[in-house]
């Protein structure tokens, strides 16, 4: 069976080096039940060692892994992918680098 694959799109930003943000597209395997947070960690460990987000209990509760996932604000760690997405900060002007804010 193929393995089925989809297209991460991913806001990146560093105040400190970056002019503007800009997007990042990457293609990964949906390995059965996948959140956010799994894909997340999937480019982090095997496409983009730089990519910056933040997580913490892994169970709903802190809501620090809260993400803007295709329009919607999510949790990442809850929030199931079923194809294609496009991630933003849940806030643009508190990042700190990529999808990590500042606590708000
Ligand atoms: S990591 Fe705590 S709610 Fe997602």
């Amino acid at each position: 069976m193929e393995e089925k694959k989809i297209k991460v799109e991913c806001f990146r930003y560093c105040p400190e080096t970056d002019d503007a943000p800009y997007y990042v597209t990457y293609e990964i395997p949906l390995a059965g039940r996948m959140s956010v947070l799994d894909c997340l960690n999937y480019i982090r460990e095997n496409l983009d060692p730089g990519l910056t987000y933040f997580i913490n209990c892994r169970k709903g509760f802190c809501a620090r892994c809260a993400l803007e996932v295709d329009g919607k604000k999510v949790l990442g760690c809850t929030c199931e992918v079923k194809g294609d997405i496009k991630v933003k900060p849940i806030r643009e002007d508190k990042v700190i680098k990529d999808l990590w804010c500042k606590n708000i």
